[in-house]
């Protein structure tokens, strides 16, 4: 079942997220000079890897004009494309390529902060008078301890000489926060998605949106530690649900299931799954508390049953996720071993709901060690930003040195390398994806977890009537209740073998 044929299509459907820089770059146009920054016309040239692949939408991390101190999450104009990326026209077209093969597209909408070079932010600081003077987040005196994220445990507080007061800036110091509780903040917003909605775009991903209301007299409860991304109560306050819910009708006003996924960075199942509302606010909302489980079967299964368990009785949809660009990549963080990464690539493309992979993931990519002359991130997130090697010579398939390095592994972890090799991990990702258009039951069947000795090494569920998907992390065979017939294994040639345990380290999607 392809995604258009779904109802909603974003319900079971798997997001791809790239990240523009480091995605690919277009050949330059007449006269230019290749810059090694991805672009626009590049995603459009590997379209076909994307749809080879199987999935059945991309989310673009933030392409709009940008100073670029937060890569694009420092907005400075809503509605148009930043030239590193190219133009409104690229984006257009990309637009267009994708929905010709049936791909939705995501934007990234960032609500809670503007870059401070945005034209608003530069009328609001200019005085204490002006039209948009409580368009951010002004005061003579801080009212609380909170911290900023960039760098890390600054003060959340930043001192504008120009107006000679502080302004909230909860990343950087260019990245102003808006004041939602002005109803002009909010309505300009809310026209920002129109736009992209106008322009036919199928959702958005929103930016830390569980930030967009606050409770400004709380305090931080450990004061020295920088939490913006954390679950703390001044961000996850009432108001944020009203305000949700308009941002919600904006979408309703639209045919063809517009999606908003929600970047709630709330650490708990429960304060998440309030963001779905009445299946009134966010459609979708990511599962932090997921990505960061360790690979152990008895946290896995612990972290699923409880997203479900509170997840269901909403009629809501999960979500399921490993790596961005945010973190750092899954294969590393469970400490390099490809073969963990795939176990845990089958689990995340087997669950019920809706999964996002991260460009790069497919090949196994671990993060990149980058030389702190190359750092550029305020964050420090480069190691997972590191581009996407196309193919194995120099310069991997773009057309100048790269603006992050590559991996030491390039050379032969690389897009051509794999696509011609049966039993890589890219060749893993094909087929579980092409498996779950086949297999429907993947996608909606029931779920039903299985406790298989021993349970703190091997994490089972049944999918439908006919489909086991077993993980065994542990370092002995597992016996199986009963003979099944492997579909996908993430170790080469067992697929079409009966089996009735699953050997060490290996996972396997079978059916009865
Ligand atoms: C994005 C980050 C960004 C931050 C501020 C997030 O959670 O994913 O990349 O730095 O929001 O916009």
């Amino acid at each position: 079942m392809s995604a258009t044929s779904r109802n909603p299509w974003w319900r079971g459907s798997v997001v791809y997220q790239i990240y523009p820089r480091s995605f690919a770059e277009g050949p330059p146009v007449s006269g230019a000079i290749a810059d090694g920054v991805g672009d626009l016309r590049g995603i459009r040239e590997h379209l076909d890897h994307v749809e080879w692949l199987g999935v059945d939408a991309i989310w673009l991390s933030p392409v709009f004009t940008s100073p670029m101190a937060d890569f694009g999450y420092d907005v400075a104009d809503y509605c148009d494309v930043d030239p590193v990326f190219g133009t409104l026209a690229d984006l257009d077209d990309l637009v267009a390529a994708c929905h010709a093969r049936e791909l939705k597209v995501l934007l990234d909408w960032v609500p809670n902060h503007t870059s401070t070079a945005h034209p608003w932010f530069v009328e609001s600081r200019s005085s204490r008078t002006n039209a948009k003077a409580d368009w951010y987040v002004w005061c003579d005196e801080p009212p609380n301890n909170w911290k900023a994220s960039f760098p890390r445990g600054d003060d959340a507080w930043q001192w504008d000489e120009v107006r000679g007061q502080y302004y909230l800036r909860s990343f950087a110091v260019e990245q102003a926060d808006l004041d939602w509780n002005n109803p002009d903040v909010e309505a300009a917003m809310l026209d920002t998605l129109r736009f992209w909605l106008d322009r036919g775009v199928d959702g958005f991903r929103m930016d830390v949106i569980h930030m967009i209301g606050k409770d400004l007299h709380q305090q931080d409860p450990d004061g020295a530690v920088a939490r913006a991304w954390s679950h703390v109560p001044y961000n996850d306050v009432e108001v944020t649900h009203e305000r949700l819910r308009r941002i919600r009708a904006v979408l309703d006003e639209y045919p063809g299931d517009r999606v908003a996924v929600g970047e709630v960075y709330l650490l708990d199942e429960t304060a998440v799954a309030r963001y779905y509302g009445d299946g009134d606010e966010l459609h979708l909302n990511f599962n932090f508390s997921f990505l960061w489980a360790p690979a152990s079967a008895t946290e896995l299964r612990a972290r699923i049953r409880r997203t479900l368990d509170v997840l269901e009785p909403l009629g809501a949809c999960p979500t399921w996720v490993l790596s961005n660009h945010d973190v750092p990549r899954h294969r590393g963080r469970h400490g390099g071993d490809e073969r963990v990464a795939r176990m845990m690539a089958l689990m995340l493309l087997t669950l019920p709901g809706t999964p996002f992979l991260y460009q790069g993931e497919e090949l196994g990519m671990i993060d990149a060690d980058i030389p702190d002359d190359r750092v550029v991130d305020p964050g420090r997130r480069d190691g997972c930003r590191s581009p996407i090697p196309w193919t194995g010579d120099e310069l991997h398939g773009w057309y100048a040195p790269t603006w992050l390095p590559f991996g030491v592994e390039a050379p032969g972890r690389n897009v051509d390398a794999l696509r011609g090799d049966p039993g890589s991990i890219l060749q893993l990702y094909h087929d579980v994806l092409h498996l779950r258009r086949r297999a429907d039951d993947l996608v909606d069947g029931s779920f039903e977890l299985v406790e298989l000795e021993p349970a703190d090494a091997v994490l089972a569920y049944r999918r439908g009537e006919r489909w086991w998907v077993v993980l065994n992390l542990g370092d002995e065979p597992v016996a199986l209740p009963e003979t099944v017939e492997v579909a996908v294994a993430t170790v080469p040639g067992m697929v079409g073998a009966r089996i009735d345990a699953v050997p060490a380290r290996t996972a396997v999607i079978a059916s009865r």
